[in-house]
C-alpha cells in the first residue's frame, strides 16, 4: 500500500505538477482547507512562503490519502490543472480505493450481514465502522426470521432491513434467490453470515464464492455442524482444554470452507455452557471485526484451503 501510494505521488508529481505552474504551496493549502484538513505544517510552509517541492506533494497526498480524501483531491487537481496525462493507472489506483471514470471516486465496500437472531455479532460490525475500523458500510441486513432482534439493532442504526421468509416446502436454491435479488441490487462485496440459521445453496456459494464468511463458535474443524449452545456443551462434555472460535469462507458444506482467523478462549474448570459461551461470543465479534477489515482493504488471498492475510 504505502508502495502503491509513494509511485502514485511519484507519478503525478513528475508528469502533473513539475511542469505546471499553477500548483503552489497556496494550492495545496487552499485544497486542503476546502477538503476539510487541518493541517499546521502546510500552514507554516504557507506561512513563509516556501517553494512547491517534491516532499511538498509527498505529504499533501499521503495526508490526504490518510483522511479518505484522495479522490477529492486528485479531482481538485483536475479542475485547477484540466485532464491528466497519466495513461493507464487503474490498478495503481484500485489498490488505494479509488476508480476513474472521467472522476475520481473512492471505492465504496458494500457489506451485507444475513442472520436469524440477537445480532451481537452484526452490532459488532456496526461499531466497527463507525468507529472507523472497517472502511465499508452495511448495505442489508437480511433475516429470515421477522422477529430477530438483529432486525431492530439494523433499524436503530438506519441501515436498511429486509425480512425474507421462507415458504413452506420451498427449496434451498429458490430462497436463495430472493437473497441474491437483494445482494445484486445493494451491489454487494461481501456477505457476512452471522448467526444465519439456514444452510445456503450450492447454487448461492458457487455465485459467491470467496464473498461469504461465516463466525461459528468453535475452533474448527472442532465441533462443526453445531449451533450456538450446543458447541459450548459439547466442549465443556468433552473435557476440552481450550477452545475458541473461526471466521471462514463459506463452500458447499456446513461449517467448512478456508478459515480465514482462529482465536482460543481457555476453557476454566467452573466453566458453564453461558460463561464459556459469552468469553467466546466476545472473541468471535474480534475475529469477525479483523476478517471483515482485511477483507474491506484487500489484504485476504484464498490459495485453496490456505488463506493468505497480508501485511
Ligand atoms: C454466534 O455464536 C455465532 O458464532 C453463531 O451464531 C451466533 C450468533 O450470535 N454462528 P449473534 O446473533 O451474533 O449474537
Amino acid at each position: 500500500m504505502q508502495d502503491e501510494l509513494k509511485n502514485l505521488a511519484d507519478l503525478y508529481y513528475t508528469r502533473v505538477i513539475e511542469p505546471s505552474a499553477g500548483i503552489n504551496i497556496n494550492w495545496i493549502r487552499r485544497t486542503m482547507l476546502q477538503l476539510g484538513i487541518k493541517d499546521e505544517s502546510i500552514d507554516n510552509l504557507y506561512m513563509i512562503n516556501a517553494p512547491m517541492s517534491r516532499e511538498v506533494w509527498y505529504y499533501a497526498f499521503v495526508k490526504a490519502f490518510e483522511e479518505k480524501k484522495l479522490a477529492d483531491f486528485l479531482n481538485m487537481l483536475v479542475d485547477t490543472i484540466g485532464s491528466l496525462p497519466l495513461g493507464n493507472l487503474e490498478s495503481s489506483l484500485d489498490a488505494l480505493g479509488i476508480y476513474y471514470d472521467g472522476k475520481y471516486h473512492a471505492k465504496v465496500f458494500n457489506i451485507a450481514v444475513l442472520v436469524s437472531g440477537r445480532g451481537t455479532n452484526l452490532q459488532a460490525l456496526i461499531d466497527a465502522i463507525d468507529e472507523g475500523k472497517i472502511n465499508g458500510r452495511i448495505v442489508a441486513v437480511i433475516s429470515n426470521r421477522k422477529n430477530a432482534k438483529a432486525l431492530v439493532r439494523a433499524e436503530k442504526h438506519g441501515i436498511e432491513r429486509f425480512y425474507v421468509p421462507a415458504k413452506k416446502g420451498e427449496s434451498r436454491e429458490s430462497y436463495d434467490k430472493k437473497l441474491a435479488k437483494i445482494i445484486d441490487v445493494k451491489k454487494v462485496n461481501l456477505i457476512v453470515l452471522a448467526g444465519f440459521l439456514r444452510i445456503l445453496s450450492p447454487w448461492f456459494v458457487e455465485r459467491y464464492k470467496n464473498k461469504i464468511i461465516n463466525i461459528h463458535p468453535s475452533l474448527l474443524p472442532a465441533f462443526a455442524g453445531l449451533y450456538g449452545d450446543e458447541v459450548h456443551r459439547a466442549v465443556l462434555e468433552y473435557g476440552c482444554k481450550v477452545t475458541g472460535c473461526t471466521v471462514h469462507y463459506v463452500d458447499s458444506e456446513p461449517d467448512h470452507g478456508p478459515v480465514l482467523i482462529q482465536k482460543c478462549v481457555p476453557v476454566n474448570d467452573d466453566d458453564t455452557v453461558q460463561k464459556l459461551a459469552m468469553r467466546v461470543l466476545e472473541k468471535e465479534h474480534e475475529c469477525l471485526v479483523e476478517a471483515a477489515k482485511m477483507i474491506a482493504e484487500g489484504r485476504v488471498e484464498v490459495r485453496g484451503r490456505k488463506v493468505i492475510l497480508k501485511k
